[in-house]
C-alpha cells in the first residue's frame, strides 16, 4: 500500500491523485482520498485503480487545500469499496489512511473498542476508532493520537485528519516507510519520495514511533514522550522524467530495453579513471572480514542472489548461502562465526527482508544492502549500501533491476577476489560491456521473440522451464516472469529433476523452455529436452551461440559463461511480455501483485 498527504494553499485533488499514480506500484486493489474544506471532509474511494478514483473524484469537483490519499494492496479484508481507505471514525470526525499491518488489532478492539461498531474488515479502522475513543476520554487530539500510537503493535504508516482542524495532518510510522516533503507554504507526506517529486525534492526521514504534526508552514516532529526532534531534510535525487513511459506502450518494455544502458552505467559508476574497480572500501573490508555471506532476498531479487552465490564462490572463494527472507527466521541456519548479511532488494522496502535485517542487526551482524533506492529503509538501516543505478523500475515484474543486481554482484565478487590476492582471468568490466552489447542485440529481435510467444504460449495452460547449473536459476526467473504477467502456470526445474515427478504433467504440446548456455552441461540438458519431447512436450530451446543446435528456438550471442544469466534472461522477459500481451493481460500491473510489498 502507499499513502500521500498534502497541506498547503493549492488545490489538493490533483496533487494527491498524481502522487497516488506514482505509488500504484505498491498496490492497486482499491484507492481513495479524503479532502477537508469549509464544508467538511469529503471521502472518495473506489475498488480498482487510481484511474477509476480519478474519474469519481472529477465528478465531484471538490475544492480543498488539504487531504490524504491511499492506494491499497489487500492484506486484512478483500479488495472492496468498504475495505478501501480512507476509513473514518464512528462520528466521522477523524479520517485515516494507513499502510501496514496492526498485529494487536483484536486485542485493541477488545480492550478499547468493545462497543464500537466497525464498518470494514480492516485493521486500519481500529486506529481511527481508537483515536476518536481516546479523544472522547482525553479531550485533546494530539494526546489521543500519541496514546493511540503507543498502544499499537505492528507496522504502520498513517496519516489522520481531523474534520475540526484544517491546519494539521497527524502522521506516524513504525516499520513501514514514510517521508515528509517540505515546500514553500505547503508540506506533503508520502510513502516514498518518487510520488511527490513533482512538488518538492526536499524530504525529511521519520523514525519509528515518532509523532509528526504536518502544518502548512511547519513540520513538528516529536518523540512519543513529547520531546521535540530537529532533523535536516535531504534532497531526493531522482529526476521526475525518469518515471514517464515516453513512447513505450508499457513500462516493462521500456525497462527491458534500458538494460544494456543500465549495465553500462554500472560499469561507469563502479570504475575509476585507471579502469580499476571503484567500490566503497568499507564494503571491501566487510567482504574480507567475513567467513560466510548470507544473501537474503525475495522474488526476483532472490533469483539474482542465486546467481550472486555462483559469482562470489567461484571468483572470491567465500562460501555463500542464499535464503528467501520470509523463511529465514523460522529455519535460521547455524551461522558461521563471522557472517556478513547481504540484502538484495530492488525497492529496499520489502518487509520480509527488513524483518531479517532487524533481527540480524540486533544480533550484531554486519549488513550490506544492494538496492536500486539508496534512501530506502533497507539501505538506511544496513551498515553499507551498493547502488544498482538502474533508474526507477515501475513495472511490477522486475527486469532491469534483476540484471543490475547480477552485474553489481559480479563486480563485488571480483573486487573481493582481488582484495584477497586471487588471480583472475575474468575482467568484469570488459565482460559486462560485451554482455550489454549482447542484450542490446536481443532487444532488436523483438519480432522473433513475439513469434515464439505466439507459437508456444498463446493458448497453453502451463509451461515448464528447465536448465542446469546457472541456467536452472535463470529458468526460475523466466518462470516467475511468465506467471507474474501472463498468469500461465509456469515452474522452473533443474534439468535433472523434472523426471522425478513433474514430468507426469507433460502432455501433448506442453511447452518446455530449456536453457543451454553452459558448455559443461550442454550434453545433459539436451538429454532432458529429448526426454520431455519423447512424452509429447514442445521444447523451446534457448541456447548460446557456439552451443546451439539445429531446431533451437532462439540463439543468444556468445558472452562469458559466468555472465550468461544477464543475457539469457532477456529473451525470456520479452517472451513473457508478448505472451501477456497476446492474452490481454495488464502487463505493468498484474492482478494480485504489488511491486513493493511492505507487509510481512
Ligand atoms: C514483490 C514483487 C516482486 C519482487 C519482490 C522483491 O513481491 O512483486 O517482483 O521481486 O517483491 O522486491 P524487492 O524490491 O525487495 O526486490
Amino acid at each position: 500500500c502507499g499513502i500521500v498527504g498534502y497541506i498547503g494553499t493549492q488545490d489538493t485533488t490533483e496533487i494527491l491523485l498524481q502522487g497516488l499514480e506514482k505509488l500504484e506500484y505498491r498496490g492497486y486493489d482499491s484507492a481513495g482520498i479524503a479532502e477537508l474544506n469549509d464544508e467538511g471532509v469529503h471521502v472518495t474511494k473506489v475498488k480498482g485503480r487510481i484511474a477509476a478514483l480519478r474519474s469519481e473524484v472529477e465528478k465531484k469537483d471538490i475544492e480543498a487545500t488539504m487531504g490524504i490519499g491511499h492506494t491499497r494492496w489487500a492484506t486484512h479484508g478483500a479488495p472492496s469499496f468498504e475495505n478501501a481507505h480512507p476509513h473514518q471514525s464512528a462520528s466521522g470526525r477523524f479520517t485515516i489512511v494507513h499502510n501496514g499491518v496492526i498485529e494487536n488489532y483484536e486485542e485493541v478492539q477488545r480492550e478499547y473498542l468493545a462497543n464500537v461498531e466497525m464498518n470494514s474488515e480492516t485493521d486500519t479502522e481500529i486506529i481511527v476508532q481508537l483515536v476518536e475513543n481516546l479523544h472522547n476520554e482525553m479531550g485533546d487530539v494530539q494526546e489521543a493520537f500519541r496514546k493511540a500510537i503507543s498502544l499499537l503493535k505492528g507496522s504502520y504508516a498513517v496519516g489522520i485528519i481531523d474534520a475540526e482542524n484544517p491546519d494539521v495532518i497527524y502522521v506516524a510510522k513504525n516499520k513501514s516507510p514514510l517521508l515528509v516533503g517540505l515546500g514553500e507554504g505547503f508540506n506533503v507526506v508520502s510513502s516514498d519520495s518518487l510520488a511527490m517529486l513533482k512538488v518538492t525534492d526536499q524530504f525529511v526521514e521519520l523514525e519509528d514511533k515518532e509523532i509528526v504534526l504536518v502544518r502548512r508552514n511547519e513540520v513538528e516532529i516529536q518523540k512519543l514522550d513529547g520531546t521535540q526532534v530537529n532533523r535536516e531534510p535531504f534532497t531526493a535525487e531522482l529526476d521526475a522524467s525518469d518515471i514517464e513511459k515516453g513512447t513505450y506502450p508499457h513500462f516493462m518494455l521500456k525497462e527491458i530495453d534500458e538494460q544494456p544502458f543500465v549495465i553500462r552505467k554500472i560499469i561507469q559508476e563502479y570504475q575509476n579513471e585507471n579502469d580499476e574497480i571503484k567500490l566503497d572500501p568499507d564494503v571491501r573490508q566487510a567482504m574480507m572480514d567475513c567467513d560466510r555471506v548470507y544473501i537474503i532476498a525475495c522474488g526476483t531479487s532472490y533469483h539474482a542472489g542465486l546467481i550472486g552465490k555462483q559469482f562470489i564462490e567461484k571468483l572470491a572463494k567465500v562460501p555463500v548461502e542464499v535464503h528467501v527472507a520470509s523463511e529465514f527466521s523460522y529455519n535460521m541456519p547455524l551461522l558461521s562465526e563471522k557472517p556478513l548479511f547481504v540484502y538484495i532488494s530492488q525497492s529496499g522496502e520489502t518487509a520480509d527482508s527488513r524483518a531479517v535485517l532487524v533481527e540480524t542487526k540486533a544480533k550484531g551482524h554486519p549488513a550490506l544492502t544492494i538496492t536500486n533506492v539508496p534512501g530506502s529503509t533497507l539501505s538506511r538501516e544496513a551498515d553499507y549500501t551498493l547502488h544498482l543505478h538502474a533508474g526507477p523500475e515501475i513495472a511490477v515484474a522486475s527486469t532491469k533491476a534483476y540484471t543490475a543486481q547480477m552485474a553489481v554482484l559480479a563486480i563485488l565478487a571480483v573486487d573481493t577476489a582481488k582484495a584477497k590476492g586471487i588471480e583472475l582471468e575474468f575482467n568484469p568490466m570488459k565482460e559486462l560491456g560485451i554482455a550489454a552489447n549482447a542484450m542490446e542485440a536481443l532487444c532488436d529481435q523483438k519480432e522473433e521473440l513475439e513469434q515464439i510467444a505466439a507459437d508456444y504460449l498463446s493458448t497453453t495452460r502451463n509451461c515448464f522451464f528447465i536448465g542446469r547449473s546457472q541456467d536452472y536459476y535463470v529458468g526460475l526467473e523466466g518462470a516467475l516472469k511468465l506467471k507474474e504477467i501472463s498468469y500461465i502456470q509456469a515452474e522452473g526445474f533443474a534439468g535433472g529433476e523434472l523426471k522425478h515427478g513433474t514430468i507426469a504433467l507433460i502432455e501433448e504440446g506442453t511447452p518446455v523452455v530449456a536453457l543451454a548456455t553452459q558448455a559443461n552441461v550442454n550434453y545433459s540438458i539436451r538429454g532432458n529436452v529429448k526426454e520431455v519431447a519423447a512424452r509429447g512436450a514442445k521444447p523451446c530451446v534457448i541456447s548460446m551461440k557456439g552451443l546451439d543446435q539445429e531446431n533451437d528456438a532462439f540463439v543468444i550471442p556468445q558472452v562469458h559463461e559466468l555472465l550468461t544469466p544477464l543475457v539469457s534472461v532477456v529473451p525470456m522477459q520479452l517472451i513473457s511480455y508478448y505472451a501477456a500481451l497476446h492474452r490481454d493481460c495488464d502487463v505493468d500491473k498484474p492482478r494480485n501483485l504489488a511491486k513493493s510489498v511492505t507487509v510481512e
